[in-house]
């Protein structure tokens, strides 16, 4: 399994969508429909746009200054034997040569400030004891098994980057429904729950990370 930057050649903005859908049956399979609902996002124009325009700007800025506007997106891909890959997951596949193919399993996106919705638990950024904020991170439930553990590489990839740009402090916000169990997977990776907040109803946990 490798990480490389997320591209518009590839259409990475649909792709997160993509991902993010391959998700909704089996987190309803295991009592958190909540989390995420039960409605297809990626046919969602205005979301194909957000995703498309965040892998855009993440190309733009790869290479500069990292500040509060920054967003870099990352997608976990394996290369594996064609024979290997299930006819069906064929068309998942970006590229093939010499019988091996390259096919993505998870997706990340960090950015230079908090998403709005969480700013009771934390400001935008904090200039004393600033974070990058881990804003996207989902593994495509369709290449289970062969995407096991790609959340846990990409939160890896995510503290070395924060590492590398100069920061020790990696935020993140997820859903606190069925029983805390995707804030014990966080636990797990070593972050820990700061505090909840609700929006629309929605019951979430900001969590942080010391590097
Ligand atoms: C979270 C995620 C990226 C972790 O990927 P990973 O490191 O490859 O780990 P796994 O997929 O093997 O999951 C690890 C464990 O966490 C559990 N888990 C993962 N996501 C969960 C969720 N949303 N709700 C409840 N449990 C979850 C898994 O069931 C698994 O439990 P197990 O060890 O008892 O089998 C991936 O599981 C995922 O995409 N989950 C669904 C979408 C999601 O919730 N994304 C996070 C949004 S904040």
């Amino acid at each position: 399994m490798y990480i490389r930057p997320a591209a518009t050649a590839t259409d990475d903005g649909l792709r997160y969508l993509q991902i993010f859908d391959s998700q909704l049956g089996w987190l309803c399979s295991i009592g958190s429909s909540p989390q995420w609902g039960s409605s297809p996002r990626s046919n969602k124009e205005e979301l194909q746009v957000e995703y498309r325009n965040k892998v855009k700007s993440s190309e733009q800025c790869w290479n500069e200054p990292w500040n509060r506007e920054s967003v870099r997106a990352y997608i976990a891909e394996i290369e594996i034997k064609q024979v290997e890959l299930p006819h069906r997951l064929l068309e998942l596949a970006i590229e093939s040569t010499n019988n091996r193919v390259r096919v993505p399993v998870a997706g990340m996106v960090l950015q230079g400030q908090s998403s709005e919705y969480v700013r009771d638990i934390i400001a935008e950024n904090d200039d004393n004891d600033a974070f990058i904020y881990l804003s996207y991170i989902t593994s495509d439930r369709r290449m289970a098994p062969f995407g096991k553990g790609a959340g846990a590489r990409l939160i890896s990839h995510a503290k070395d980057e924060a590492l590398r740009l100069g920061f020790r402090r990696l935020c993140l916000d997820c859903w606190r429904g069925n029983d805390n169990k995707l804030i014990r997977y966080y636990e797990k990776q070593g972050f820990r729950a700061i505090g909840d907040f609700e929006v629309n109803n929605w019951q979430g946990t900001v969590l942080e990370m010391r590097l």
